[in-house]
């Protein structure tokens, strides 16, 4: 791999924390880290290089996927940080950073390849880019990538102008942009499960599926997050990005041996193809909710408008679900239904491919509900993949019953999210990024939704904390005859009990 030096802005920041350090770490521990390597952690507050490693020495035994216990390996991993004080509006402090930089690559021998990675809020992004420019940080005679987290934009116009002001420094195959939805690793699979089984690609079109489920819901609330979630909500929080993501990884029709360019072209032809919503459709195909107070996991918590730094007449979106379609030779005719919500009664991100043609037999006594075929790919926090087909019930031989083919893999094997998107921005493999592209359509299809909200032209649904969302989020699909399938509650207890359940462990 190349030599890198990775300049971390929010260097003290929770997500470098959370996320950042631990991924850096596991991906050391891997030997997936370039041999000349070094992390230089930028921030406001005066730390010395000791403390620094320190805290990120502390941050790896509070959140890494793997124990952070062998002292060796830690301090290896440690000796490549090194922490400088940066206001980002401060060009002197750019200078300095430089000669900093440039020490340390002469030092190692390491050509001038540079990470720029802004885990800081987006109003700081185009300061950041402009500075590292004006610096000469990023016109050394090496590659230069720029990282960045969402939001990208606030509305179409403002995420217009966010690109249009990085494109003078970075240019677009240098912009990394994180989804970190896309660093699922289930989300990364679905390309070549659908690739290396020719039993799904002939599955994988409006000839066999009825419809299509992508969920997103999470019991926590807005946690303390208030004065940034109260202004964007479902919608540009969850919706036009990973939801969005979720959507287009999941009909792209891909073919072998595809690359980057080949994924993110279909990409965007799949999201090109999504039908547009005028703004006054937006109450017919989207619904929009607000949490209750509620019980969550056998606790009370409270309404969203009485949790702290939330007003009593805020109408802000913590429920979103929508039904979109596809306009192309594949998906024509098969609604896609998206919903994502907070305070929801489980934690579970997951897709459902519901296949035409139920069982119709009457003289089989199906309950009403028939029992489609479905697929479902769990991608958090559990990651498996289940295949609900129909079998005999061995007691009552004139009835079928579900029965659930569940393939799971274990929770420490699989990778974080970050691991592999960071992995991939080291080696500057763009696949699992969002390209501008994709970004732009999802908020060109978003804003007549983001309007009608604005214009109270949307009904906001109150829903009970630790439920499924609103009456209307069911009413939507009952509309098309069909039902958000999966849930926990009431369809997996009996479902699990009729059914038969055989469950392989996949070997990774
Ligand atoms: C983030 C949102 O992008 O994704 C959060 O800002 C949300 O509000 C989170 O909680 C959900 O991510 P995950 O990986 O826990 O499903």
């Amino acid at each position: 791999m190349d030599a890198t030096t990775f300049i971390l802005f929010g260097a003290t920041g929770d997500l470098a924390k959370r996320k950042i350090y631990p991924a850096l770490f596991n991906l050391f521990i891997d030997g997936k880290l370039p041999q000349a390597f070094s992390v230089f952690g930028l921030g406001r507050r005066e730390l010395t290089d000791e403390t620094f490693r320190a805290n990120v020495g502390q941050a790896l035994r509070s959140f890494s996927r793997r124990e952070a216990n062998d002292d060796e390996a830690v301090s290896r991993f440690l000796s490549a940080f090194s922490y400088s004080v940066l206001h980002i509006d401060r060009e002197d402090d750019y200078a300095n950073l430089l000669r900093l930089v440039e020490q340390r690559e002469a030092a190692l021998n390491a050509a001038p390849n540079r990470m720029f990675y802004l885990s800081v809020g987006p109003e700081f992004f185009t300061t950041i880019a402009a500075n590292v420019k004006s610096s000469g940080l990023g016109s050394a005679d090496g590659w230069k990538r720029l990282v960045i987290e969402k939001p990208f934009g606030h509305d179409l116009q403002s995420a217009r102008e966010l690109n249009e002001q990085l494109s003078r420094s970075f240019e677009e195959h240098e912009v990394f942009r994180i989804d970190h939805y896309l660093g699922k690793p289930m989300v990364q699979k679905l390309e070549i499960l659908q690739q290396a089984n020719p039993v799904l690609q002939a599955l994988w079109t409006n000839r066999h599926i009825a419809n299509v489920q992508i969920t997103a819901n999470e019991t926590v609330g807005v946690e303390e997050r208030a004065g940034y979630y109260d202004h964007v909500g479902a919608v540009r929080d969850m919706f036009q990005n990973h939801m969005l993501q979720l959507l287009m990884m999941l009909a792209i029709h891909l073919p072998n041996n595809s690359t980057s360019d080949d994924v993110r072209l279909r990409k965007k032809k799949v999201m090109e193809a999504v039908v547009p919503l005028p703004k006054e459709n937006v109450a017919l195909q989207v619904i929009r909710g607000q949490y209750a107070e509620g019980t969550i996991q056998g606790k009370p918590v409270v309404g969203y408008k009485s949790e702290p730094g939330i007003a009593e007449t805020s109408t802000n979106d913590t429920f979103i679900a929508a039904r979109l379609e596809i306009d192309d030779y594949f998906w024509r005719g098969v609604p896609f239904y998206i919903r994502t919500g907070k305070r929801m009664a489980e934690k579970s991100t997951r897709i459902v491919i519901e296949f035409k043609e139920p069982l119709k037999q009457p003289a089989l006594a199906l309950d009403d509900s028939k029992t489609p075929n479905l697929l479902v790919f769990e991608i958090s926090p559990n990651e498996g993949i289940t295949l609900q087909l129909n079998t005999r019930d061995p007691q009552q031989k004139d009835e079928f019953k579900p029965m659930h083919v569940n393939f799971h893999t274990s929770e420490q094997d699989v990778p974080e999210a970050y691991e592999n998107l960071i992995g991939d921005a080291l080696r500057g493999d763009p696949t699992f990024f969002s390209h501008w592209d994709e970004v732009e359509l999802a908020w060109k299809w978003v804003q007549p939704i983001l309007d009608a909200f604005a214009e109270n032209l949307v009904p906001l649904h109150s829903y009970a904390a630790g439920s499924y969302g609103p009456a209307a989020s069911d009413e939507l699909l009952a509309k098309d005859g069909y039902r958000w399938r999966f849930d926990a509650e009431p369809e997996q207890p009996n479902e699990t009990k009729a059914g038969e359940n055989y469950a392989y462990h996949a070997n990774h």
